[in-house]
């Protein structure tokens, strides 16, 4: 009898996720290459952004705040490739139950997000059994995040509004951001949940590293168990501590996204121009807008700048290709029209990263996206290789 066999899969799954976590946990992987700031930063940016990178880097322990759960001890460990803040294959779980159409995110159990690692295995989180939606979702880089974060609320409900062939209408996510208070619409992540970076960055501090901070003072109590945190939490909270003019580990680490350098156009030839010119005529560019415009900043390098990201990072009804969650205002089916820029250097694709292919990206769109896909289906396959080759290009 072959001997690996004897070993459930599951048992090793859970073996491996109840692993407790070492004072000194392994370091993320070296990125290949360093971080990029944007161009035109005054040296006071620049400091913000190299002492951004080091927090970026950094490893949490369990005396510095990591868990009770958590995914991983770094933002790096999962934001690696090509460079620090880009992408990487890891995966997060979300989950909830689907009763007759309603979705439900289980958060007294836990839900939706899932961390799938402890510091003990005591506090070690599974997903309920209750739980019918279960969801993948990949990592996204952060290159350019500043840009984006940038393009004002009025431009993305103005494209909302407008009309669009193919019967097309995405909308924007509305959300309550969490360090201002105010309404605002959102662009970051799969479901466009975050409108600016100090969010995203004190949701991940928290939801990803078990780093509670001052948005977000308390820790996850394990699948919802309010006894067993009260045994697990030994650090006074929040952990995420400020200094003197008020600036902790969120906002240096939104600091490095925000002046972090878009990903690098690579050079056009006679393909990438005749595939450009085939992603607008199929209307692949209803969603993937090729530009959008940033507002005033008072970063100078981020203020009035044409942003390339082939995005109206708008929410879209993708029919089968959505993931199952409801998140603030996105549906079961929604999706964030993903950013294309870069799209050649990321490892894999879609929000569950089932695929490191292009073409079969393309393939799987659905829903709102379903005329443009079929003309791409199609093409003949040199145009088709055209197209991809101007994907790769950006
Ligand atoms: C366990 C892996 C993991 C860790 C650790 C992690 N992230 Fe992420 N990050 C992800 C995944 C997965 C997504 C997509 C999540 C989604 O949309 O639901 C993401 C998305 C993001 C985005 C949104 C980018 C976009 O496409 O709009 C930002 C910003 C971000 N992470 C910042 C951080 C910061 C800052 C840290 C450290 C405090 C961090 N992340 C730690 C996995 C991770
Ligand atoms: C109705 C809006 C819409 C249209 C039209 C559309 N897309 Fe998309 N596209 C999306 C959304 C939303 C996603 C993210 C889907 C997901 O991850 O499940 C996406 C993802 C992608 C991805 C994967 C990117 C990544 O980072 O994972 C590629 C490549 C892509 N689209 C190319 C195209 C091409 C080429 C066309 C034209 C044939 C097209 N899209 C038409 C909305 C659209």
């Amino acid at each position: 009898m072959n001997t690996r066999r004897s070993l459930p899969l599951a048992a090793i799954l859970v073996s491996i996720a109840c692993t407790p976590f070492a004072q000194t946990p392994p370091p993320p992987p070296a990125p290949p290459s360093p971080a990029v700031p944007l161009t035109g930063l005054t040296s006071a940016e620049l400091a913000a952004f190299r002492a951004g990178a080091a927090v970026f880097r950094q490893v949490e322990t369990v005396d510095s705040g990591l868990g009770p759960i958590f995914n991983d001890s770094s933002c790096a460990a999962c934001h690696n490739n090509p460079a620090l803040g880009g992408a990487s294959r890891r995966v997060v779980t979300r989950f909830g139950a689907t009763t007759n159409g309603v979705f439900d995110p289980l958060t007294t159990r836990g839900g939706s997000l899932l961390q799938a690692r402890a510091i003990d295995p005591a506090f070690h989180e599974v997903v309920p059994r209750n739980a019918n939606t279960v969801a993948q979702r990949v990592t996204t880089p952060v290159f350019g995040a500043g840009l984006i974060e940038a393009i004002p609320d009025a431009t993305l409900i103005a494209a909302a509004a407008a009309q669009t062939a193919d019967g097309i209408h995405g909308h924007v996510s509305l959300l309550n951001d969490v360090t201002t208070g105010a309404q605002r619409v959102g662009r970051f992540g799969w479901k466009a949940q975050q409108a600016t970076l100090l969010a995203f960055s004190a949701d991940a501090f928290v939801n990803e590293m078990g780093i509670t901070n001052r948005f977000f003072p308390e820790e996850n109590a394990p699948n919802g168990n309010a006894a067993l945190l009260a045994r697990a939490d030994q650090i006074q909270d929040p952990e995420d501590e400020v200094n003197a003019a008020g600036k902790g580990d969120v906002d240096r680490a939104a600091d490095f996204m925000r002046l972090l350098a878009p990903p690098a156009r690579r050079a056009s030839s006679a393909a990438t121009i005749a595939g450009e010119r085939l992603f607008t005529s199929i209307n692949c560019t209803a969603c993937h807008t090729p530009s959008l415009t940033t507002g005033p900043s008072p970063v100078a390098a981020l203020s009035n700048k044409t942003v390339p990201l082939y995005s109206d990072l708008l929410l879209h009804d993708m029919g089968a290709l959505g993931d199952g969650i409801v998140q603030g205002t996105a549906g079961a089916r929604d999706i964030r029209t993903a950013p294309l820029w870069g799209a050649g250097s990321r490892p894999v694709y879609l929000h569950d990263g089932r695929t490191p292919s292009l073409d079969a990206a393309i393939r799987a769109h659905a829903g709102e996206a379903t005329a443009a896909r079929t003309r791409y289906a199609q093409l003949p396959a040199a145009s088709q290789q055209q197209l991809l080759a101007f994907l790769r290009s950006l």
